[in-house]
Protein backbone atom coordinates (compact mmCIF):
# COMPACT_ATOMS: atom_id res chain seq x y z
CA UNK A 1 0.00 0.00 0.00
CA UNK A 2 1.66 3.19 -1.16
CA UNK A 3 0.96 5.97 0.74
CA UNK A 4 1.33 9.35 -0.53
CA UNK A 5 -1.86 10.95 0.70
CA UNK A 6 -2.88 10.84 4.16
CA UNK A 7 -6.99 10.59 4.94
CA UNK A 8 -7.27 14.05 3.94
CA UNK A 9 -5.83 13.57 0.31
CA UNK A 10 -2.63 15.31 1.27
CA UNK A 11 0.85 14.20 1.79
CA UNK A 12 1.55 11.82 4.37
CA UNK A 13 3.44 13.69 6.84
CA UNK A 14 6.22 12.50 9.18
CA UNK A 15 7.85 13.85 11.61
CA UNK A 16 10.59 12.51 13.05
CA UNK A 17 13.12 12.61 16.47
CA UNK A 18 16.35 11.38 16.93
CA UNK A 19 18.50 12.06 20.29
CA UNK A 20 20.59 8.21 20.47
CA UNK A 21 24.31 10.47 21.04
CA UNK A 22 25.09 13.55 20.93
CA UNK A 23 23.01 15.46 18.64
CA UNK A 24 19.31 16.23 19.27
CA UNK A 25 17.49 16.78 15.77
CA UNK A 26 13.52 16.28 14.55
CA UNK A 27 12.62 16.53 10.52
CA UNK A 28 9.36 16.38 8.80
CA UNK A 29 9.54 14.48 5.74
CA UNK A 30 6.38 14.53 3.48
CA UNK A 31 5.99 11.04 2.05
CA UNK A 32 8.54 9.51 3.51
CA UNK A 33 11.47 10.60 1.37
CA UNK A 34 10.67 14.69 0.26
CA UNK A 35 12.32 16.86 3.25
CA UNK A 36 10.46 19.82 4.14
CA UNK A 37 12.60 20.12 7.31
CA UNK A 38 15.71 19.04 8.98
CA UNK A 39 16.89 20.60 12.37
CA UNK A 40 20.33 19.18 14.40
CA UNK A 41 21.28 20.83 17.40
CA UNK A 42 24.89 19.20 17.88
CA UNK A 43 26.16 19.60 21.50
CA UNK A 44 30.17 19.10 19.92
CA UNK A 45 31.27 22.23 21.29
CA UNK A 46 29.95 21.01 24.80
CA UNK A 47 31.73 17.59 24.74
CA UNK A 48 35.17 19.21 23.14
CA UNK A 49 36.06 19.95 26.37
CA UNK A 50 35.82 16.60 27.46
CA UNK A 51 37.41 14.47 24.36
CA UNK A 52 34.20 12.69 23.76
CA UNK A 53 31.03 12.66 24.43
CA UNK A 54 29.78 12.53 28.27
CA UNK A 55 26.55 10.86 28.70
CA UNK A 56 24.79 12.17 31.39
CA UNK A 57 25.62 16.07 29.85
CA UNK A 58 24.26 14.62 26.40
CA UNK A 59 20.82 13.56 28.36
CA UNK A 60 20.84 17.16 29.97
CA UNK A 61 21.17 18.82 27.05
CA UNK A 62 19.04 17.03 24.46
CA UNK A 63 16.29 17.54 27.77
CA UNK A 64 17.18 21.23 27.40
CA UNK A 65 16.71 21.36 23.46
CA UNK A 66 14.18 18.80 22.43
CA UNK A 67 10.98 20.78 22.25
CA UNK A 68 12.92 23.98 20.55
CA UNK A 69 13.88 21.35 18.41
CA UNK A 70 10.81 19.84 17.45
CA UNK A 71 8.90 23.53 17.08
CA UNK A 72 11.32 24.77 14.56
CA UNK A 73 11.12 21.47 12.68
CA UNK A 74 7.43 22.03 12.37
CA UNK A 75 7.77 25.96 11.87
CA UNK A 76 10.75 25.46 8.89
CA UNK A 77 7.86 22.72 7.47
CA UNK A 78 5.54 25.06 7.84
CA UNK A 79 3.27 22.81 9.31
CA UNK A 80 1.68 22.25 12.88
CA UNK A 81 1.57 18.82 15.06
CA UNK A 82 -1.68 18.74 13.89
CA UNK A 83 -0.48 18.42 10.14
CA UNK A 84 1.40 15.31 11.23
CA UNK A 85 0.07 11.98 10.06
CA UNK A 86 3.11 9.64 12.01
CA UNK A 87 5.38 10.32 14.82
CA UNK A 88 9.17 8.38 14.27
CA UNK A 89 11.97 8.14 17.02
CA UNK A 90 15.18 6.68 17.41
CA UNK A 91 14.28 4.17 20.28
CA UNK A 92 18.40 2.15 19.71
CA UNK A 93 21.08 1.35 19.88
CA UNK A 94 22.58 4.39 21.11
CA UNK A 95 23.31 6.35 25.08
CA UNK A 96 20.19 5.27 27.19
CA UNK A 97 20.10 8.55 29.01
CA UNK A 98 19.84 10.76 25.68
CA UNK A 99 17.40 8.13 23.70
CA UNK A 100 14.73 8.33 26.30
CA UNK A 101 14.66 12.05 26.09
CA UNK A 102 13.98 11.57 22.77
CA UNK A 103 11.34 8.53 23.12
CA UNK A 104 9.55 10.37 25.78
CA UNK A 105 9.14 12.78 23.81
CA UNK A 106 7.74 11.47 20.82
CA UNK A 107 5.20 9.35 23.16
CA UNK A 108 4.27 12.27 24.73
CA UNK A 109 3.17 14.24 21.31
CA UNK A 110 1.80 10.96 19.95
CA UNK A 111 -0.49 10.41 23.01
CA UNK A 112 -1.75 14.21 23.46
CA UNK A 113 -2.39 14.32 19.80
CA UNK A 114 -3.70 11.17 19.21
CA UNK A 115 -1.27 10.38 16.02
CA UNK A 116 0.50 7.07 15.53
CA UNK A 117 3.80 6.26 16.77
CA UNK A 118 7.01 4.08 15.16
CA UNK A 119 10.01 3.52 16.79
CA UNK A 120 13.21 3.68 14.34
CA UNK A 121 16.53 1.03 14.63
CA UNK A 122 19.07 3.96 14.05
CA UNK A 123 21.10 2.10 12.07
CA UNK A 124 18.38 1.61 9.63
CA UNK A 125 18.44 5.09 9.27
CA UNK A 126 21.59 5.44 8.35
CA UNK A 127 21.00 3.47 5.37
CA UNK A 128 17.92 5.19 4.76
CA UNK A 129 19.49 8.54 4.14
CA UNK A 130 20.23 7.23 1.18
CA UNK A 131 16.71 7.04 -0.19
CA UNK A 132 16.05 10.92 0.39
CA UNK A 133 19.46 11.57 -1.41
CA UNK A 134 18.48 9.49 -4.24
CA UNK A 135 14.88 9.27 -4.78
CA UNK A 136 14.99 6.68 -7.15
CA UNK A 137 16.78 4.20 -4.97
CA UNK A 138 15.22 0.94 -3.74
CA UNK A 139 16.13 -2.09 -2.11
CA UNK A 140 17.80 -4.61 -2.92
CA UNK A 141 21.53 -3.70 -2.47
CA UNK A 142 24.33 -4.20 0.18
CA UNK A 143 25.18 -1.24 2.42
CA UNK A 144 28.06 -0.73 3.84
CA UNK A 145 27.79 1.27 6.69
CA UNK A 146 29.80 3.23 8.68
CA UNK A 147 29.70 5.34 12.07
CA UNK A 148 30.94 5.98 15.84
CA UNK A 149 29.83 2.73 17.22
CA UNK A 150 29.37 0.49 13.98
CA UNK A 151 31.08 -0.83 11.00
CA UNK A 152 28.85 -3.32 9.25
CA UNK A 153 28.37 -5.03 5.95
CA UNK A 154 24.11 -5.20 5.19
CA UNK A 155 22.50 -7.59 2.51
CA UNK A 156 19.26 -5.04 2.77
CA UNK A 157 16.73 -7.27 1.16
CA UNK A 158 13.81 -4.74 1.24
CA UNK A 159 13.20 -1.38 3.11
CA UNK A 160 12.68 -3.52 6.62
CA UNK A 161 14.59 -6.40 5.82
CA UNK A 162 18.57 -6.29 7.04
CA UNK A 163 20.80 -9.31 7.02
CA UNK A 164 23.75 -8.65 8.69
CA UNK A 165 27.09 -10.15 6.72
CA UNK A 166 30.06 -8.56 8.31
CA UNK A 167 30.81 -6.89 11.58
CA UNK A 168 33.94 -5.61 13.24
CA UNK A 169 35.42 -7.89 16.28
CA UNK A 170 36.09 -4.78 18.17
CA UNK A 171 36.57 -1.50 17.24
CA UNK A 172 34.11 0.53 14.94
CA UNK A 173 35.72 2.38 12.56
CA UNK A 174 34.40 5.94 13.47
CA UNK A 175 35.91 4.57 16.84
CA UNK A 176 39.18 4.27 15.62
CA UNK A 177 39.72 7.49 13.96
CA UNK A 178 38.09 9.61 17.27
CA UNK A 179 40.86 7.22 19.06
CA UNK A 180 43.65 7.89 16.54
CA UNK A 181 42.93 11.09 16.62
CA UNK A 182 43.40 11.54 20.62
CA UNK A 183 46.82 9.80 20.27
CA UNK A 184 48.20 12.22 17.71
CA UNK A 185 46.93 15.02 19.33
CA UNK A 186 43.91 16.50 17.40
CA UNK A 187 40.98 16.01 19.94
CA UNK A 188 37.54 15.43 19.20
CA UNK A 189 35.40 14.83 16.90
CA UNK A 190 38.53 12.80 14.98
CA UNK A 191 37.30 11.79 12.41
CA UNK A 192 36.57 15.12 10.69
CA UNK A 193 39.45 16.43 12.40
CA UNK A 194 41.74 13.55 10.77
CA UNK A 195 40.06 13.56 7.08
CA UNK A 196 41.11 17.26 6.80
CA UNK A 197 44.92 16.70 8.03
CA UNK A 198 45.21 13.61 6.11
CA UNK A 199 44.66 16.11 2.94
CA UNK A 200 48.37 17.51 3.82
CA UNK A 201 50.12 14.05 4.69
CA UNK A 202 51.61 11.60 2.44
CA UNK A 203 49.65 8.19 2.70
CA UNK A 204 53.13 6.45 1.71
CA UNK A 205 55.21 8.11 4.18
CA UNK A 206 54.14 6.00 7.33
CA UNK A 207 53.11 1.95 6.29
CA UNK A 208 49.90 0.91 8.97
CA UNK A 209 48.98 -2.88 8.29
CA UNK A 210 46.07 -3.57 6.65
CA UNK A 211 43.95 -6.55 8.66
CA UNK A 212 41.70 -8.46 6.48
CA UNK A 213 41.32 -11.67 9.08
CA UNK A 214 40.01 -14.91 7.25
CA UNK A 215 40.29 -14.92 3.42
CA UNK A 216 36.61 -14.73 2.46
CA UNK A 217 35.25 -13.36 5.84
CA UNK A 218 33.58 -9.37 5.38
CA UNK A 219 34.55 -8.74 9.43
CA UNK A 220 36.69 -6.56 10.20
CA UNK A 221 39.08 -5.52 12.90
CA UNK A 222 40.33 -1.83 13.72
CA UNK A 223 42.02 -2.48 17.21
CA UNK A 224 45.36 -3.80 15.91
CA UNK A 225 45.58 -0.16 13.79
CA UNK A 226 44.67 1.92 16.41
CA UNK A 227 47.62 0.13 18.79
CA UNK A 228 50.21 0.05 15.55
CA UNK A 229 49.74 3.90 15.73
CA UNK A 230 49.58 4.05 19.49
CA UNK A 231 53.14 2.11 19.39
CA UNK A 232 54.50 3.79 16.36
CA UNK A 233 53.82 7.93 18.00
CA UNK A 234 55.67 6.34 21.54
CA UNK A 235 58.42 4.82 19.65
CA UNK A 236 59.43 8.28 17.32
CA UNK A 237 58.85 10.45 20.88
CA UNK A 238 61.27 8.18 22.59
CA UNK A 239 63.92 8.74 20.09
CA UNK A 240 62.94 12.24 20.36
CA UNK A 241 62.27 12.47 16.27
CA UNK A 242 59.40 15.04 15.92
CA UNK A 243 56.05 13.62 14.58
CA UNK A 244 54.44 14.54 11.37
CA UNK A 245 51.02 14.55 12.42
CA UNK A 246 49.84 15.21 8.81
CA UNK A 247 51.81 11.46 7.28
CA UNK A 248 50.58 9.73 10.50
CA UNK A 249 46.86 10.52 9.46
CA UNK A 250 47.15 10.49 6.06
CA UNK A 251 48.68 6.35 6.60
CA UNK A 252 46.26 5.59 8.85
CA UNK A 253 43.48 6.63 7.15
CA UNK A 254 44.83 4.23 4.29
CA UNK A 255 45.15 1.23 5.77
CA UNK A 256 41.16 1.34 6.65
CA UNK A 257 40.44 2.48 3.82
CA UNK A 258 42.04 -0.18 1.46
CA UNK A 259 40.09 -2.43 3.77
CA UNK A 260 36.88 -1.41 3.34
CA UNK A 261 36.74 -1.11 0.20
CA UNK A 262 38.33 -4.29 -0.80
CA UNK A 263 35.57 -5.91 1.33
CA UNK A 264 32.55 -4.01 -0.10
CA UNK A 265 33.51 -5.12 -3.36
CA UNK A 266 33.53 -8.86 -2.18
CA UNK A 267 30.24 -8.53 -0.38
CA UNK A 268 28.90 -7.09 -3.50
CA UNK A 269 30.39 -9.90 -5.94
CA UNK A 270 28.77 -12.26 -3.18
CA UNK A 271 25.50 -10.64 -2.66
CA UNK A 272 25.10 -7.93 -4.52
CA UNK A 273 23.38 -6.77 -7.61
CA UNK A 274 25.94 -4.94 -8.31
CA UNK A 275 24.93 -1.86 -6.22
CA UNK A 276 26.67 -0.52 -3.53
CA UNK A 277 25.53 1.83 -0.38
CA UNK A 278 27.33 3.74 1.81
CA UNK A 279 25.90 5.31 5.22
CA UNK A 280 26.86 6.31 8.39
CA UNK A 281 28.83 9.29 9.95
CA UNK A 282 32.36 7.91 8.85
CA UNK A 283 30.50 7.88 4.91
CA UNK A 284 30.97 11.85 5.12
CA UNK A 285 35.18 10.86 4.95
CA UNK A 286 36.49 12.69 1.75
CA UNK A 287 39.54 10.23 1.05
CA UNK A 288 36.64 7.16 1.56
CA UNK A 289 34.19 8.54 -0.75
CA UNK A 290 37.26 8.75 -3.44
CA UNK A 291 38.43 6.13 -2.91
CA UNK A 292 35.42 3.93 -3.34
CA UNK A 293 33.83 5.97 -6.22
CA UNK A 294 37.50 5.13 -8.09
CA UNK A 295 36.99 1.56 -7.39
CA UNK A 296 32.80 1.06 -8.04
CA UNK A 297 33.96 2.88 -11.70
CA UNK A 298 36.81 0.31 -12.03
CA UNK A 299 34.38 -2.69 -10.65
CA UNK A 300 31.19 -1.40 -12.85
CA UNK A 301 29.42 -1.49 -9.63
CA UNK A 302 26.48 1.90 -9.48
CA UNK A 303 27.29 3.82 -6.09
CA UNK A 304 25.35 5.66 -3.93
CA UNK A 305 26.84 7.93 -1.48
CA UNK A 306 24.28 9.99 0.82
CA UNK A 307 24.84 13.99 1.22
CA UNK A 308 27.34 14.67 3.48
CA UNK A 309 24.48 16.26 5.92
CA UNK A 310 22.71 12.95 5.56
CA UNK A 311 25.30 10.94 6.79
CA UNK A 312 26.30 11.93 10.11
CA UNK A 313 23.05 11.47 13.00
CA UNK A 314 19.75 13.86 11.54
CA UNK A 315 16.70 12.79 11.83
CA UNK A 316 15.67 13.02 8.29
CA UNK A 317 16.94 9.45 7.88
CA UNK A 318 14.84 8.43 10.95
CA UNK A 319 11.51 9.92 9.59
CA UNK A 320 12.33 7.89 5.93
CA UNK A 321 13.25 4.54 7.95
CA UNK A 322 9.84 4.49 10.17
CA UNK A 323 7.53 5.59 7.29
CA UNK A 324 8.92 2.09 5.84
CA UNK A 325 8.47 0.54 8.72
CA UNK A 326 5.13 1.58 9.82
CA UNK A 327 3.50 0.94 6.06
CA UNK A 328 4.99 -2.22 6.83
CA UNK A 329 4.16 -3.15 10.00
CA UNK A 330 1.76 -0.22 11.51
CA UNK A 331 2.43 1.46 14.44
CA UNK A 332 4.01 0.65 17.81
CA UNK A 333 2.26 0.57 20.85
CA UNK A 334 2.73 3.80 23.65
CA UNK A 335 4.80 1.70 25.78
CA UNK A 336 7.73 1.67 22.98
CA UNK A 337 10.91 1.65 25.40
CA UNK A 338 14.45 3.07 24.88
CA UNK A 339 16.71 0.05 23.81
CA UNK A 340 20.66 0.93 24.01
CA UNK A 341 21.97 -1.99 22.86
CA UNK A 342 19.18 -2.86 19.81
CA UNK A 343 20.76 -5.06 17.54
CA UNK A 344 20.59 -4.42 13.72
O1 LIG B 1 26.82 8.15 12.40
P1 LIG B 1 27.42 9.07 13.40
O2 LIG B 1 27.12 10.54 13.28
O3 LIG B 1 27.06 8.64 14.85
C1 LIG B 1 26.94 7.30 15.21
O4 LIG B 1 25.85 6.72 14.95
O5 LIG B 1 27.94 6.76 15.71
O6 LIG B 1 28.99 8.84 13.30
C2 LIG B 1 29.88 9.54 14.11
C3 LIG B 1 31.29 9.12 13.73
C4 LIG B 1 32.34 9.71 14.65
O7 LIG B 1 33.22 8.66 15.04
C5 LIG B 1 33.04 10.71 13.76
O8 LIG B 1 34.40 10.91 14.10
C6 LIG B 1 32.90 10.07 12.41
O9 LIG B 1 31.59 9.55 12.39
N1 LIG B 1 33.04 11.02 11.30
C7 LIG B 1 34.05 10.97 10.40
C8 LIG B 1 33.88 12.07 9.54
N2 LIG B 1 32.77 12.77 9.96
C9 LIG B 1 32.27 12.10 11.03
N3 LIG B 1 35.04 10.08 10.26
C10 LIG B 1 35.92 10.28 9.26
N4 LIG B 1 35.83 11.33 8.41
C11 LIG B 1 34.84 12.25 8.51
N5 LIG B 1 34.77 13.27 7.66
ZN1 LIG C 1 24.58 7.46 13.84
Amino acid sequence: MPKDMNCKGEKFLTLSIESSCDETAAAVLANGRELLSNVISTQIETHKLYGGVVPEIASRQHLMNINSVIAKALDDAGVTISDIDLIAVTYGPGLIGALVIGVAAAKALALANDIPLVGVNHMHGHISSNYISYPELEPPFVSLVISGGHTNLINVKDYTGFEVIGSTRDDAVGEAYDKVARVIGLGYPGGPKIDNIAKNGNAEAVHFKRVYLDKDSLDFSFSGIKTAVLNYVNTERQANRELDISNIAAGFQEAIVDVLVDKSMQAVRQYGNGRLVLAGGVAANSRIREAITMRCEKEGIKLYLPEKKLCTDNAAMIGCAGYYKYLKCGADSLHLDATANLPF
